[in-house]
């Protein structure tokens, strides 16, 4: 299979699929990377790896950027299979996630439905875990519709909240446990793994 992975950031989650792949326990290749910032340590690695980069959106600070349409066309001419976003922090247009239905993957750093939707990124999604005095949080990783964090979730992943943690430190907790999911439901996805109940909730068939 083949994979466009999308990042505005460092990247530690793509590093770790793409790792992941090279070392075969995903059977699928990174096709391409899709950013909106060019010059971040995602599209870095990536450029070092000799895979290519394609900026998105357009807009006024990234005239250069692909619209939509034109998107849609660059990942079909790389014959990508399924999208993962890994750090992405803008909203994937309808156009695309009609082009590629339950193909889009995002991975979130809390225990969805908690602490998810606009405006719940990075380092305040820990501090907010944290100031409600959650004993748990974790990554979830979850199919892709037109709107921040609510599609419907595929594999979640509990570290626990320590008593004096910084957002700092339940972060890294997290991001730890962000790599090993989002390989393992990758691997899933590329070995067809993924099953649907009758109430159109997605599982993952264990490897026979
Ligand atoms: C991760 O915490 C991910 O859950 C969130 O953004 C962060 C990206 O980290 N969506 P990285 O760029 O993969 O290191």
């Amino acid at each position: 299979k083949k994979l466009g992975i999308f990042v505005s950031g460092g990247g530690s989650n793509f590093q770790a699929i793409h790792d992941a792949s090279s070392r075969g326990l995903i059977h699928g290749d990174v096709s391409v990377l899709v950013t909106d910032k060019a010059s971040c340590g995602g599209a870095e690695y990536a450029r070092d790896k000799g895979i290519p980069v394609l900026l998105f959106p357009r807009s006024k600070n990234c005239p250069e950027g692909l619209s939509s349409i034109d998107l849609i066309n660059a990942l079909r001419t790389f014959e990508v299979d399924f999208l993962l976003l890994a750090g992405y922090l803008k909203l994937i247009p309808t156009e695309l996630v009609q082009a590629y239905p339950k193909c889009i993957l995002n991975i979130h750093p809390s225990l969805l439905p908690a602490f998810g939707g606009k405006g719940f990124y990075g380092m305040k999604v820990h501090r907010a875990v944290i100031a409600s005095g959650a004993r748990f949080s974790g990554p979830t990783v979850h199919f892709v519709d037109e709107h921040y964090d609510t599609g419907l979730i595929l594999a979640q992943r509990v570290v626990p909240v320590l008593a004096n943690d910084t957002p700092e430190q339940l972060a890294a907790r997290v991001l730890h446990e962000e790599h090993n999911v989002y390989a393992e439901v990758v691997a899933a996805l590329c070995e067809d793994r993924i099953v649907w109940r009758d109430d159109g909730v997605p599982l993952i068939r264990s490897k026979a």
